[in-house]
Order: structure tokens, then C-alpha cells, then sequence
């Protein structure tokens, strides 16, 4: 096992009924900005109740930040921080919300001349300023995590960033909030948080028994629980465990100590950044090609994750490897996400050749958890994809 740090410092509120703990645990005399999306909250009644938690504190709001959170968008909330001089953020959303609020956090805090060089100087965000969440779907763990990707359309870019600075001071999560997300975005939340645990546990043995067995049985209970949610979303049973697999699948535990690929998502935002595709439906495309064409390098894995998540006992190793890709392939198709880029959009041709060009153009040296991935590598596992 390697060596590891961890501290993960958000206080998670779980359960139903607990939106009245927001006026407890927002510090007093806060200043709060509210930001959330498109308007899901006011039709789910999420709006409504979170405000009402909110009265003895000076409160202001902007909505309208878009999936993918864009930055030219921020930078108007930017404004809205500086003018009303809030000094407490409240993310109310999903992903897109909660990682828009995190690059506020930091810009608001941020010294130099222009906030984009935060997404571009890959420099961690180590003071921000103080944030919490109440989340409205589950998928990216940015609830529980300390990171976060913006866009920039203008550019056609799509930039990870984070730091220790950018942990929520704490997270609301009612289960309650999945019985009103349409069937697209639970299947996103589904595959998204199984992508989280492959990427950090489909790499090479390292005598990490704990992580390992932790992410196999993160993934068995997503699995277990994906054909029950998508049946009957309204179950409390059902979306307390969609959610709770969400969050544990990415808020550092079972990343420590143990090697990390991250290529499929490095990829994946390529392609969100470029046709706009979902970013858990990039992953579902990228996922056999990158396994397929890593196979003999993530050999022992794949045959552990045959074995111990999909239960494939015949067959010699490789056939155990491949058996397990193509189950992974099937669990995507059974909540309805296609599994090829021709399938998202018709100008596909020369998708790999930019991804190709665009990490070179950035200097990346090598992805995956041995870092030896090189952009020639992407172009091939891209085209895989097609
Ligand atoms: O905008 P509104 O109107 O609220 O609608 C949203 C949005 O259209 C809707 N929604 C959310 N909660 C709802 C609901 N609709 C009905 N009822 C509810 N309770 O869902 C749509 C998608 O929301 P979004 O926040 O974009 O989805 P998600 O949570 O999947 O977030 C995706 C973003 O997170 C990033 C992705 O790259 C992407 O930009 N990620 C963040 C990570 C992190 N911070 O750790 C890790 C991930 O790998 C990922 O990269
Ligand atoms: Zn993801």
C-alpha cells in the first residue's frame, strides 16, 4: 500500500426532514449567497423549503447556472458576491451547482488578476471562501470532494480544479430529492458513480485489501440498487442507497493508498467539452475501449472484479478480463445509456485526432495510474470508441 494523508473534513446531514439544520450550521450573521440551476428546485419544492430554513439570515440568490457549469455565467455571480458582499455560499443542485459554487469559493478569495488562471495554473485552492451544499441529485460526490470542472464554451474547454480549501463545510442529503430527477439523470448518477470506482480501483494489485473491498462492494450495491431505482425511483429505500453509493463512490476513501487511472474521465471531458454529451454517458462510451486496449496492464484487476463483482468463475484470465468488460457494457445498456460515440452524434470523424492534438497542445505527458498513456494512446482508445 502506499503512503496517504486523509482528511475529508465536510459534516454530512443525512436523511429526511433535516433542511431545518441549515439555520444551525450556517454560522450566525452569515451573509449567504443561494446558487442553484435551471429551476428544478421551484417545480420540487426544494426552493421553498430550503428558503424557509433561511430567514434569519441576510439572503441572496442567483440561479440560471447550466449542466456543465459555464463560466461566464460565474463570473456573473462573481459580481453578485463582491457587490452584496456575501461571505457564505449555499450550493443548492446537483454537480453542476455544487462545482460552479466551488470555483466561486475560490475566486472570491482569489488574488491575482483574471479567476481563469484557477482553472488553467492546475495551482490547488488551499483558502476559499466558506461553502455548504444541499443535494438535489445524486452522481458526482462533489458533496463529500474537494474538486470540481468548469466549462468554458467559448473556448470549447472543460478544466478540472480543486484543492484542500474546497471541501463543503457541510452537506445536506434527503434522500427525497431523487423522487423528482428525471430517468436520464439517474441513469447519469448510476454510471457516473460506478465510473468513480473503476477509476480508482482498475489499476494493478497493491496489497490494499481494505480499498479493494470497499470498492467492490460499492460497486455491487450500485449495481443491486440501479434496476430497483429504475423501476420505482419513489422508493425512500431505494434513493437513500442510490445516494449514499454516490457520495462514498468519490469523497477520497477508497482513493488512498492505491494507484488511480482518471484517463477515462480526462477523456470523457474531451468529449462533454466538444459535442455536449452528458459527462456519465462520455464515461459509458470510453470505458470497453479503454479497458479493452489496457487489458493485458489491468489484467489482475479486471480478473479480481470478474470474479469478486460479476461472480465469472470460467475461462482463463483473459477470458474472465474480457467476460467482465463487456458485463460492465450490458450494466450501461440496462438503464438505458448507449455505449458508442456514433451513437451521440454523426460528426464523430476526427474526434480522436483532436483529443489527440488538444492534450499534446496542453504538454500532458502520460494519463492513467502509471502515467504512461500517451496522446497517441487517447487517439487510439477514441477511436475504439467510435
Ligand atoms: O438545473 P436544474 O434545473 O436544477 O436541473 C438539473 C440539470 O438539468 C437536473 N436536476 C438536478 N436535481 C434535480 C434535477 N431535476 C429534477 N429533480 C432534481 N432533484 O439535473 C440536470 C443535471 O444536473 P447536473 O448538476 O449537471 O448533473 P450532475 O450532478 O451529473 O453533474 C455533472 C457535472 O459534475 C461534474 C461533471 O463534469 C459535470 O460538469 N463532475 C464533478 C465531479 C466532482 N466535483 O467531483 C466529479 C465528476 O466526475 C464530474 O466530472
Ligand atoms: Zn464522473
Amino acid at each position: 500500500m502506499n503512503n496517504f494523508n486523509f482528511k475529508n473534513p465536510t459534516k454530512i446531514i443525512f436523511g429526511k426532514d433535516t433542511y431545518h439544520k441549515l439555520a444551525t450550521e450556517i454560522p450566525e450573521n452569515s451573509r449567504i449567497l443561494m446558487l442553484y440551476g435551471g429551476g428544478s428546485i421551484k417545480k420540487n419544492g426544494i426552493y421553498e423549503n430550503v428558503k424557509k430554513n433561511l430567514s434569519k439570515f441576510h439572503l441572496e440568490e442567483f440561479g440560471g447556472i447550466p449542466p456543465n457549469p459555464e463560466y461566464s455565467v460565474l463570473m456573473d455571480a462573481l459580481k453578485v458576491i463582491k457587490e452584496k458582499k456575501i461571505d457564505f455560499l449555499l450550493a443548492v443542485g446537483g454537480g453542476s451547482v455544487i462545482d460552479g459554487t466551488k470555483f466561486l469559493s475560490s475566486a472570491a478569495l482569489y488574488d491575482g488578476a483574471d479567476p481563469w488562471e484557477i482553472l488553467t495554473s492546475k495551482r490547488p485552492t488551499l483558502n476559499a471562501m466558506k461553502f455548504a451544499t444541499v443535494l438535489t441529485l445524486p452522481a458526482t460526490g462533489s458533496e463529500m470532494n474537494s474538486g470540481a470542472v468548469i466549462t468554458r464554451a467559448e473556448f470549447k474547454q472543460k478544466f478540472p480544479m480543486g484543492g484542500a480549501g474546497l471541501f463543503p463545510q457541510f452537506s445536506i442529503l434527503n434522500p427525497e430529492v431523487v423522487y423528482s430527477i428525471p430517468e436520464r439523470q439517474l441513469a447519469n448518477g448510476l454510471a457516473d458513480s460506478f465510473t468513480h470506482v473503476l477509476e480508482q480501483y482498475m489499476t494493478y494489485p497493491i496489497d490494499a485489501n481494505l480499498q479493494d473491498r470497499f470498492a467492490e462492494s460499492i460497486m455491487q450495491s450500485i449495481l443491486e440498487v440501479a434496476p430497483k431505482l429504475m423501476k420505482d425511483q419513489k422508493n425512500y429505500k431505494n434513493a437513500a442507497n442510490f445516494m449514499w453509493n454516490c457520495t462514498m463512490a468519490l469523497n477520497g476513501l477508497i482513493q488512498k493508498g492505491v494507484p488511480n487511472d482518471w484517463a477515462i474521465h480526462a477523456m470523457g471531458h474531451e468529449l462533454t467539452a466538444l459535442y455536449g454529451i452528458d459527462h456519465a454517458r462520455t464515461l459509458a462510451i470510453l470505458t470497453e475501449s479503454h479497458y479493452r486496449y489496457n487489458l493485458k496492464d489491468k489484467e489482475e484487476k479486471l480478473v479480481q472484479y470478474a470474479e469478486r463483482v460479476w461472480g465469472i468463475t470460467n475461462g482463463n484470465d483473459e477470458e474472465k478480463a474480457e467476460k467482465a468488460i463487456l458485463k460492465t457494457t450490458e450494466f450501461f445498456h440496462s438503464i438505458g445509456i448507449k455505449t458508442k460515440l456514433s451513437e451521440y452524434t454523426s460528426e464523430f470523424k476526427g474526434t480522436a485526432e483532436e483529443i489527440e492534438s488538444r492534450f499534446e497542445s496542453r504538454g500532458m505527458k502520460g494519463i492513467g495510474e502509471r502515467g504512461t498513456l500517451t496522446p497517441q494512446d487517447a487517439k487510439k482508445i477514441v477511436e475504439l470508441a467510435y
